[in-house]
């Protein structure tokens, strides 16, 4: 057993949130600018594994974890899977959990605490786990988190890379030609994916038909924007971004804060802006250039942002 930290980034779904759950392809990137880092350190035999978030003022012992604490999928999940894919019940290591990433805000929370959690735990047992390995246990959690994840979250979150991705086919990294740049803005509104999820699921199977052609729509969406990437037609996603976002207040997952930060960055001269991740609340992305970012990023506050976050991608 070894002293190590691990870190793992967040995420943002630049395209295809919702519909990537029913098949349709989606775009998302990490987003390294926030991470979880975890680091591991041995202690005497006898302590047995303790987990420590100074961040939620928690210190708990991997044994006493009560599956019904609300941190526990968080916290307690991930270590038990990566212990029983080990075979050790539970090795005395001290677990000290640190996340720059908002919880129940579409950028991936979960998925990262899970994969830095597993990553360190095989550093410290010294039988590093191949990112194939760690993306199917962070799998298993998102599973406990919201039911039916398409794997998106766990997918770029765990390669750090960002990707195309269609539900149960092998990976696709994206080739990003012409870094472009977005705005993350916060609406302050916490929402778990798991609801919104829920929700579009019943909204589908009341009327197949038309939100079906929704889902479908939105994966053409991707698929065109994709090619916009690699092809380095940036300003073209703007279109796609507020096209996207329509699309997804029509399954009901925007909100009244989430439409007004995205008129107030479209407003300011975005190319683009729609919400990212689950919706309801959490965050939108809006597309910028170098003389639109700062007065972007001022309208964003102005109409009641409570973080707003500049990223490059590519
Ligand atoms: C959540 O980040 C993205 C959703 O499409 C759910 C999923 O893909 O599992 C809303």
């Amino acid at each position: 057993m070894q002293a190590a930290s691990a870190t793992a980034p967040g995420k943002i779904i630049l395209f295809g949130e919702h519909a990537v759950v029913y098949g349709q392809p989606a775009i998302a990137v990490p987003l390294t600018t926030m991470q979880v880092t975890v680091v591991a350190e041995p202690v005497s035999d006898g302590e047995g594994l303790v987990i420590t978030a100074p961040d939620v003022n928690r210190t708990v012992r991997l044994s006493m974890f009560d599956t019904n604490d609300p941190l526990y999928n968080a916290l307690g999940l991930p270590v038990r899977l990566v212990l029983e894919r080990f075979g050790i019940p539970e090795p005395p290591l001290r677990l000290t959990v640190r996340s720059t990433i908002p919880i129940a805000s579409g950028l991936g929370s979960g998925a990262a605490l899970a994969t830095a959690l597993i990553r360190a735990i095989g550093l410290a047992l010294e039988c590093p786990l191949a990112n194939d390995d760690i993306n199917t246990l962070v799998f298993e959690v998102e599973k406990r988190h919201h039911g039916t994840p398409s794997g998106i979250d766990n997918t770029v979150i765990v390669y750090e890379q960002p990707v195309y991705y269609v539900r149960g086919q092998p990976l696709e990294t994206l080739n990003v030609s012409r870094p472009f740049t977005v705005l993350v803005a916060d609406s302050g509104q916490e929402s778990p994916t798991h609801v919104a999820v829920g929700d579009v699921r019943r909204l589908y199977a009341s009327d197949r038909a038309t939100i079906g052609a929704i889902f479908a729509r939105i994966g053409n969406i991707a698929t065109v924007a994709r090619t916009a990437i690699e092809t380095g037609a940036i300003e073209s996603l703007g279109p796609l971004m507020n096209e996207n976002h329509t699309l997804l207040s029509r399954l009901t997952v925007s909100s009244t804060a989430l439409d007004r930060l995205c008129s107030a960055a479209r407003d300011a001269g975005a190319y683009g802006a729609k919400l990212s991740g689950g919706g309801r609340g959490g965050n939108i992305i809006a597309l910028v250039d170098e003389t639109s970012a700062t007065r972007v990023a001022d309208a964003l506050h102005r109409v009641g942002a409570l973080r707003v976050v500049r990223t490059v991608i590519g």
